[in-house]
C-alpha cells in the first residue's frame, strides 16, 4: 500500500534542479516556483505543482519549501561536551595548546572510550533528533575519536547503529587520522590506518570514504597520499581537513589527487581556490568552526564562487570546535561571515552538501522521482532565515516521505 504525503499551497517551493555540482553563475539561476503543492508517494517526490488528494496533508500557506538539509561534516556519533575548553579559549588559551595538554580530541577519545554503547548511542541520538527539527534529513557521521583500530571500529558499528534508530538517511566516513595516537609516530599509525583500519572498515560495509586532519598538530601531506592510495585500493572516496589553521597547502592537494572534498579552507591561497575549482573536489566550508574558535582569517568564499568551486556548507558538529547543530544557523553564519548570499547557502546546503558525499539520487533538491525529504519554512522567502537567524522558523520537516516533525503552532495544518 502508498503512504501519500501532500505539502500544499506553499508561497515558495525551491526545487534547486541546476545540474549538480551548482557552480558559479549557475547559483544565481536557482528560482523558486510561486505556490505549489510536493505529493511524496512513499519515500519519493511524485510531482510538484498542483495538490492532489493524499491520506496526510500539510497545508503550507504563507511558507516556504525548501530540500531538506544535508549536513556533509559531523563528527556525531560522539559522547560528551568541552564547554571548559571554549571558556578557555575565550580567554585566550589557543585550540593547539589544549590539544598538546591531551584535552582536545584527546578527551573525547577518552570520554567515548569510558561511555557504553547505549550511553554513547543515547547521547548521539537526541543531537540526531534536535537536527531533524531543524531540517537536516541527510548526515555524515564518523570515526576519528577512537585512535586505536578497534576503537575507530567500535566508533563506526556505533555510527551504523545511530543511522538505524533515526529517520535521516546517514552517509560514513572513517577519519582515520585524526590525532596521532600515544605510542605510536605518525607514520606507523598512517601503516596500521592503511593496512588495516581502512580495509577492515571497507570489509564490513562500515564506512564509504576516509578522511584525515592536516594540521601541524595531527598529520602531512606523505600521509594523505598514503592513505588515497589505500582509500582508491578499497573503493572509498576521499576527504581532507585542509589549511583550517594555516596554509599548509591541502586544498590544492586535494583536487590535485581527486579527492571527493577538502573541508574548511580558511586559509587555502587564491591559486589553490583555482585548483579546487578546476576539478571535481567539493570545497565543504564549516563557518561553525570558525564562529567557535573566532577565527580571523575565513575561507575565500566569494572568490570560490566566483572560480566556479563546488561549494558546499555543513556545521562540523562535534564537541570541540564546533558544538552547532543546526544547518539554518550556519547558513546564516555562512552569509554573515563569510559573504554568501541566502539562496547561494541553500544551495550549499542541499544539492551541492549532497554531491560532497556522493549522492546523486536527487538528494538535495526537491525532483520527482528523488526523495521526498522536505523542510516547510515559516516566512514567504528564504532570506528570512538568515535575517532573523535565532527564530525557529521550521514548520514541519519531511524525512522520506514521513511528516516527522511538525512545529506545535502547526499542528492545526495537518490533515489526515
Ligand atoms: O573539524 N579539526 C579537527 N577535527 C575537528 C575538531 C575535533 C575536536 O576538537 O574534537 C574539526 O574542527
Ligand atoms: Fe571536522
Amino acid at each position: 500500500m502508498t503512504h501519500s504525503l501532500c505539502v500544499s499551497n506553499a508561497d515558495k517551493v525551491y526545487r534547486i534542479d541546476a545540474p549538480r555540482p551548482v557552480r558559479g553563475t549557475a547559483f544565481h539561476s536557482i528560482q523558486a516556483d510561486d505556490t505549489a503543492s510536493v505529493v511524496c508517494d512513499d519515500a519519493s517526490v511524485t510531482s510538484i505543482g498542483g495538490a492532489t488528494d493524499a491520506e496526510v496533508s500539510f497545508d503550507a500557506t504563507g511558507c516556504t519549501v525548501v530540500p531538506g538539509f544535508v549536513d556533509p561534516h559531523t563528527h556525531l556519533p560522539f559522547y560528551g561536551w568541552r564547554a571548559d575548553e571554549d571558556a578557555a579559549r575565550l580567554t585566550g588559551v589557543r585550540y593547539e595548546s589544549i590539544h598538546a595538554e591531551e584535552g582536545g580530541i584527546f578527551r573525547s577519545v577518552r570520554m567515548l572510550a569510558e561511555a557504553s554503547d547505549d550511553e554513547a548511542l543515547d547521547f548521539s541520538e537526541r543531537l540526531a533528533r534536535a537536527m531533524l527539527a531543524s531540517g537536516t534529513t541527510t548526515f555524515e557521521t564518523k570515526s576519528g575519536y577512537g585512535l586505536s583500530v578497534d576503537a575507530e571500529l567500535r566508533q563506526l558499528r556505533l555510527a551504523r547503529t545511530l543511522a538505524e534508530r533515526v529517520p535521516q538517511r546517514v552517509v560514513t566516513t572513517c577519519l582515520a587520522a585524526h590525532a596521532v595516537p600515544r605510542d605510536y609516530t605518525q607514520g606507523e599509525w598512517i601503516g596500521r590506518a592503511a593496512n588495516e583500519l581502512l580495509p577492515r572498515a571497507a570489509e564490513e560495509g562500515l564506512a564509504s570514504a576516509c578522511d584525515l586532519y592536516v594540521e601541524s598538530i595531527a598529520f602531512a601531506l606523505e600521509h594523505a597520499a598514503r592513505l588515497a592510495q589505500a582509500a582508491s585500493e578499497l573503493g572509498l572516496r576521499m576527504r581532507v581537513h585542509a589549511d583550517q589553521l594555516v596554509d599548509n597547502q591541502t586544498a590544492s592537494f586535494a583536487a590535485r589527487w581527486g579527492f571527493a572534498t577538502a573541508d574548511h579552507l580558511n586559509h587555502s591561497s587564491l591559486d589553490a581556490i583555482g585548483d579546487v575549482a578546476g576539478s571535481d573536489t567539493c570545497a565543504v566550508l564549516l563557518p561553525g568552526a570558525t564562529f567557535t574558535l573566532r577565527q580571523a582569517k575565513k575561507p575565500e568564499a566569494r572568490a570560490m564562487i566566483d572560480a566556479g568551486a563546488a561549494l558546499a556548507l555543513g556545521t562540523d558538529l562535534n564537541p570541540g570546535t564546533s558544538p552547532i547543530h543546526s544547518v539554518p544557523f550556519v547558513i546564516a553564519l555562512a552569509c554573515r561571515i563569510y559573504g554568501l548570499r541566502p539562496v547561494e547557502a541553500l544551495v550549499a546546503a542541499t544539492a551541492n552538501a549532497a554531491f560532497a558525499l556522493g549522492l546523486d539520487d536527487g538528494t538535495g533538491t526537491i525532483t520527482a522521482g528523488g526523495p521526498a525529504d522536505l523542510v516547510v519554512i515559516h516566512a514567504p522567502d528564504f532570506e528570512s532565515v538568515v535575517y532573523r537567524p535565532d527564530h525557529d522558523w521550521i514548520a514541519a520537516v519531511v524525512c522520506a516521505g514521513e511528516l516527522v516533525h511538525v512545529a506545535p503552532w502547526a499542528e492545526g495544518r495537518v490533515t489526515r
